[in-house]
């Protein structure tokens, strides 16, 4: 593999042995898929997990004076000063996150705390090269964005951001990005939870193939697209498709394609969507909670639930996730006090799949995310899949049809 000067000189140790090892992992990654170079990046998102082996990592690469290039967003964790207030968390798990904190802020990460950067404060224009790991990210700046960024891992996007480079492979490459197989959306997509299905569903009718989706509506909403992302890379791994119409490299379906002939064409119908949902779903009835923001809920998502609840009492616990910014927006605009108001927590910095919820264990909840439901099974925690506005009026009523 070719190595500028500057990258031999970091390789090499003349930046320090963080960057060293940051080179390290890069360049076995690169030879491993016989990447000729290292391109430059300008944008990288760490999926922080908060967990042993992540915290393991940005740790070791700390201790080794590792100091970012490039600035990376990464994912939530939980809100410690709330948990440490509102529940009862074990001594463990309140160091784990504080070892997180200050590791990813010693490397010179920004600290947003969000799995949806890309709504946010991080995104990429067409064609740039990045580094994003998370689900719901990765194929959010591949396929909306155009952009150009591997299925990273937490570990590999953080040696991205201190050495402001990746190998060139996969899907930096123009050739790569092509459509394979055509997925046709017979399904009505009249909510944005209906591409939450849509996305659960079509992974096992592709295989390792990049869909081209014909049959989705221009006017799919980013939620919708945030949707289909976390969906199509947690049920299968799915960094990139083509929406026809929609998405900047497929304003038709020759140029999706690359102008080959697809390997197949695969049909998605209502019945397929309402099967996925009985597959992934407990049976309706009543729920002990509500869990809501996997991934982070986006403000039109707060102002829909707090026009839900307003003026009503909630029987049950509802928990809902979103960003730092978005939390703070949605404090100005009075939401969080109408949803507070009604008995329901408006979250930050905070994720479905940590420690902080050992009280729901057991016990059966309802989501809009099948991500969600995927993700805290480990946590004994069950769950009934329905709509946003279904989950929250559950959370009003108790009980969910
Ligand atoms: Fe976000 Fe955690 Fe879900 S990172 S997408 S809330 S599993």
């Amino acid at each position: 593999m070719y190595l500028t000067a500057e990258e031999q000189a970091m390789l090499d140790g003349e930046f320090g042995e963080g960057a060293a090892l940051a080179m390290r992992v890069l360049v076995g990654i690169g030879e491993a898929f016989d990447a000729p170079r290292m391109v430059p990046i300008r944008r990288a998102h760490v999926a922080l997990s908060n967990q042993e082996a992540d915290l393991w990592f940005v740790e070791r690469m700390v201790g080794l004076g590792a100091r970012c290039r490039v600035a990376p967003t990464v994912n939530p964790g939980f809100d410690l000063e709330y948990f440490n207030r509102a529940a009862a968390l074990e001594a463990g798990d309140v160091e784990q996150m504080e070892r997180t904190y200050r590791a990813y802020r010693a490397i010179g990460a920004v600290l947003n705390f969000s799995c949806t950067p890309y709504l946010l404060d991080n995104i990429p224009r067409q064609g740039e090269v990045v580094a994003f790991s998370e689900s719901s990210a990765t194929p959010y700046v591949n396929a909306v964005y155009g952009a150009r960024s591997n299925r990273e891992s937490a570990q590999s996007a953080l040696c991205a951001a201190v050495a402001g480079r990746v190998p060139e492979y996969g899907l930096l490459l123009a050739e790569n990005r092509r459509g394979q197989i055509v997925v046709d959306v017979k399904a009505e997509l009249s909510s944005d939870f209906d591409y939450q299905l849509l996305g659960y569903a079509v992974p096992k009718k592709i295989g390792h193939r990049i869909p081209v989706f014909v049959g989705i509506p221009d006017t799919a909403s980013p939620e919708a697209l945030m949707n289909l992302c976390a969906e199509l890379n947690t049920a299968g791994a799915v960094p990139m498709f083509h929406i026809v119409g929609l998405t900047p490299e497929a304003p038709t379906l020759e140029a999706a394609l690359g102008g080959r002939e697809p390997v197949d064409t695969v049909t998605v119908t209502d019945r397929d969507l309402l099967e996925v949902r009985e597959q992934i779903s407990q049976a309706p009835g009543q729920v002990d909670f509500v869990l809501l923001g996997c991934p982070h809920l986006s403000l039109r998502q707060l102002q829909t639930i707090a026009e839900l609840v307003r003026g009503k009492k909630l029987r049950v616990e509802l928990w809902i996730n979103t960003s730092a910014y978005t939390r703070e927006v949605a404090a100005r605009m009075g939401l969080v006090d109408v949803i507070e108001r009604a008995g329901g927590h408006v979250l930050q910095d905070t994720c479905v799949d940590q420690p902080i919820w050992k009280h729901l264990e057991g016990k059966t909840g309802a989501t809009e995310s099948p991500k969600c439901a995927y993700y805290t099974k480990r946590r004994q925690m069950n769950f009934v899949i329905r709509s946003l506005e279904a989950c929250v009026q559950a959370a009003v009523e108790g009980v969910i049809a």
